[in-house]
Order: structure tokens, then C-alpha cells, then sequence
């Protein structure tokens, strides 16, 4: 392949290089673009043929199915490693050696206890509360209590902000939960695993000893690296364009949180389970939703199906699928929203609507089922999906304020209105 683009725009032709990403990817490298041309700009709704960025954080190939985080595949990270290996991979770059392991594990343990005022505010919401609006609130609400911004270019204070909200964020994800379910707002313990202690927070009743169990323990422990890190999707670009004019880390990741609760992005785990009980309620029909999604004059959805990138399948949603069922046999819990589930997937995946769209099931499909059976409850579904993106989040940030990227400001195509005289009030 050539190394060049052309690009003709009224009879003139203009050059721009290709590059090439690690694995072969190929992009138009169009920065020189306006200049050269004198202002022509590109237009790309939902950036669906647009990188924003160089990355070596995550690889995704959505035609063959393949994730990898740091150069390894998911699958193997899913099998053999926990969440804080894999959280240390993604933002350092490599998976840790046993004694740099302990050290990140011990730094966030330390850093692990947030201002006791956060309580005031924790309590000042309503019980109903989303607790998506909870955790998005609290988060920023840490920048009052952490105001030092972070000099990037020290790797201390750099790495003294990722400790610090690794450590901080569980906590904050537990009091959404626990607010509201009227539990009094607890902490862990500093004998246990990352992922133990979440468990503690969240699940330990007063007056009872908590023990987690090793089989939800494990599940969650994938779900969270699965979720980890997705490369350029809606919240991690929000949160590296927010970071892009230089706000705090703790003010990017917020905005990334309120980003991924919409239910064509993380929100979709709620939605999925949602759907999924509306259809046992209205008697199990899953061919009527099937209709209901094909048909173009209904604004129905299949929730937990399709996604931008895997055109395939999407190799979380595979594990995934998988873990449900060991989970369900394992705690013994008979779901009949996984026979729906099944259902569903077997119908759309012989249906040409979804076939011809490549319309498979997504991350989100399966994961609700398992979040259920752990007895989290529905409203945190998406909350469980931020705790597992936090060191995604993270990763993507550093390296775009490493990389000291310019800040992220898109054109536009104006379609509105040309020059108009203004009129006073009166006169209109
Ligand atoms: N049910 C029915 N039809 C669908 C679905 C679906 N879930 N998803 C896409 N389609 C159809 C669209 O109507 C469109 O049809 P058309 O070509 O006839 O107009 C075609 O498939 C392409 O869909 P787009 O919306 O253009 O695809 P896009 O890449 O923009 O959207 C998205 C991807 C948002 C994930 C979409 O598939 C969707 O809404 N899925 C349901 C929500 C969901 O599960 N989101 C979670 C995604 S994973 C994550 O964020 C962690």
C-alpha cells in the first residue's frame, strides 16, 4: 500500500501521509487539511470513521472479535488475572511484578478514606436517587476535598492521583449503593483483595460478619476486567476531551460517568435487564420483540444487541455469556430472564434484520443477569460498569496528557441562518 492519500477537490489534488498503527490499522492523517485547502473541513457524525488519537492502551479488531488490553488478549486476562493486575497494566503499561503489585495495592489501601463530610453530602440526597447521578456527584465533589491539581509531568503527584481515586472510588460506588438501600455508609477492610473489599462495602449488614463468596467473588472480579478499558468509546472520549483543557482528573472521569450512563452506552446493562423482565411479564413472547426491534415506526430497541465497533461478535459478551450460567448453576439461582436471554439471542442471531445489520449480542447482554444473582441491585448495574472502566478512565487520560495532546475541539458544518439585520424587541 502506498503511503499516500490523495484527495481532488475542484480539479486540485492534495497529498496526505498514511499511517500505519501496530497492527495494521490505516489512517488519513488529515491535520494539514484546512490549510492546505483553504478551510475544507471533514464532517463524520459519531465519529464513526474518525480517530481522535494514537493509543497503545487497548487493540479492538470488531470484524475478527478481538480485545486486547496492553498487547494481551481478554481472554486471557478474564482466565488468569484480577482486576488490580489488570488495572495496573492498563495504566502503566505492562502487568506488575509481585513486589510492584503489592505496592499499588498497599498506596491505594492507603488513600482509601474520603473526607468524613462526604457523608453530609451522600446524605443530602433523595433515597431514589439514580445512583449513576449519585457516584457522577460524589466524584466531582472529591475536587473540593483534592483541590491540587496534578503536574502531569511529575510521574509522583501523576502517580499519587491514580492511587488516590482507585482507592476513593470503590468507597464512593459502596455509599451509592448503601444510600440507597438504607444502610449506614461503612468502609473496608485492609486485609482484603481490591475486589473483596468492594464486596464488604457494598454487601456487609450491621451486626453480621461479612465473608465474601469466592464463586460471586470471581465472577465480579471478571466482569470488571472485561469492562475495564474499550478503547475510544463515548465516556473515554469524554473523559480524555474534558482532560484535553487541562481539567483535573477527578472532573474528567465525572463527566465520563454521566457519559456512560445513557443506555446506548453503559446504561444499556439496566436496559437490558429492564427488557428482559418486561417480556417475562407480557408472557415471554420473544418474537413479539422481535418485531417490536425490526420495526422501523417503533422506537424500540433490542437492548444489549449491536454495538459501533464489533461487527462480529463481541468476545466480552462470549465470556460473559459463559459466566452466567457457571454463576447461576454455581449459586444455584434459577433465572428464568436467562432463558429469555437465550432466547432472544437464538432468534436474532437466524433473523436477516439483525444478520444483514451484524446486530450481535453486546457486553451488556449477559451481565445484568449476573449482577442480579449477585444481589446488586438493577439501578446499579451501570455503577458496577463505571467501577470497572475507572482504570480504563484513567489510562486513556494519562496518556493523553502524557502525549500532550492539543484540547479536543471539533468542527462544524454551519447549516443555520446567513447574515440577518437585528431588530429591538419591539420591532420583532
Ligand atoms: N435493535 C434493533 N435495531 C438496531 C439495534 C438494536 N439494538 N442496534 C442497531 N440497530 C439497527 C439500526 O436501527 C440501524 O438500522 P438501519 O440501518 O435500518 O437504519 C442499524 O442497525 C445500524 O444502527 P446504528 O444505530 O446506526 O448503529 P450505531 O453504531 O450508531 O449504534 C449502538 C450502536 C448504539 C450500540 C446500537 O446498536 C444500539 O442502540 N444498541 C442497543 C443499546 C446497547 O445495547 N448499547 C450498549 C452498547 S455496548 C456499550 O456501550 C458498553
Amino acid at each position: 500500500m502506498s503511503d499516500i492519500a490523495k484527495l481532488q477537490i475542484d480539479g486540485k489534488t492534495y497529498e496526505f501521509p498514511l499511517i500505519k498503527g501496530t497492527e495494521d490499522e490505516v489512517a488519513i492523517d488529515i491535520k494539514t487539511l484546512r490549510g492546505a485547502t483553504g478551510g475544507v473541513t471533514t464532517i463524520d457524525p459519531g465519529f464513526k470513521n474518525t480517530g481522535s488519537c494514537k493509543s497503545a492502551v487497548t487493540f479492538l479488531d470488531g470484524e475478527k472479535g478481538i480485545l486486547r488490553y496492553r498487547g494481551y488478549a481478554i481472554e486471557d486476562l478474564a482466565e488468569k488475572a484480577d482486576f488490580l493486575e489488570v488495572a495496573y497494566a492498563l495504566i502503566f503499561g505492562d502487568l506488575p511484578n509481585k513486589t510492584q503489585l503489592e505496592k499499588f495495592d498497599a498506596d491505594i489501601k492507603s488513600k482509601s478514606v474520603v473526607d468524613e463530610d462526604v457523608k453530609k453530602i451522600v446524605d443530602a440526597f433523595p433515597k431514589n436517587a439514580h445512583p449513576m447521578g449519585v457516584l457522577s456527584s460524589l466524584t466531582s465533589a472529591l475536587i473540593a476535598f483534592n483541590p491540587e491539581s496534578v503536574n502531569v509531568d511529575s510521574e509522583e503527584e501523576m502517580y499519587d492521583a491514580i492511587v488516590n481515586i482507585m482507592g476513593k472510588f470503590p468507597v464512593l460506588v459502596a455509599w451509592a449503593m448503601r444510600k440507597k438501600e438504607g444502610l449506614p455508609l461503612n468502609y473496608g477492610s485492609k486485609s482484603l483483595g481490591y475486589v473483596e473489599n468492594i464486596m464488604k462495602m457494598m454487601f456487609e449488614k450491621p451486626n453480621e460478619d461479612y465473608t465474601a463468596n469466592p464463586i460471586i467473588k470471581d465472577a465480579l472480579d471478571k466482569l470488571l476486567i472485561l469492562h475495564a478499558d474499550h478503547e475510544q468509546n463515548c465516556s473515554t472520549s469524554t473523559v480524555r476531551i474534558v482532560g484535553s483543557s487541562h481539567a483535573g482528573l477527578f472532573a474528567s472521569l465525572s463527566a465520563g460517568i454521566s457519559a456512560l450512563w445513557g443506555p446506548l452506552h453503559g446504561g444499556a446493562n439496566q436496559a437490558v435487564l429492564e427488557m428482559l423482565e418486561a417480556i417475562k411479564e407480557d408472557g415471554g413472547d420473544t418474537k413479539k420483540y422481535m418485531a417490536k426491534a425490526k420495526d422501523k415506526s417503533d422506537p424500540f430497541r433490542l437492548m444489549g444487541f449491536g454495538h459501533r465497533v464489533y461487527k462480529n461478535f463481541d468476545p466480552r459478551a462470549t465470556i460473559i455469556k459463559v459466566a452466567a450460567k457457571e454463576v447461576l448453576e454455581d449459586l444455584g439461582v434459577e433465572d428464568p430472564i436467562l432463558k429469555i436471554a437465550k432466547g432472544l439471542e437464538e432468534e436474532a442471531l437466524s433473523d436477516p434484520y439483525f444478520v444483514d445489520r451484524k446486530l450481535y449480542p453486546n457486553v451488556d447482554f449477559y451481565s445484568g443477569i449476573i449482577y442480579r444473582a449477585m444481589g446488586i441491585p438493577v439501578e446499579m448495574f451501570t455503577v458496577m460498569f463505571a467501577l470497572g472502566r475507572l482504570p480504563g478512565w484513567i489510562a486513556q487520560w494519562k496518556e493523553m496528557r502524557e502525549n500532550k495532546e492539543p484540547i479536543g475541539r471539533p468542527r462544524q458544518v454551519y447549516t443555520g441562518e446567513n447574515l440577518k439585520e437585528f431588530k429591538t424587541v419591539e420591532n420583532r
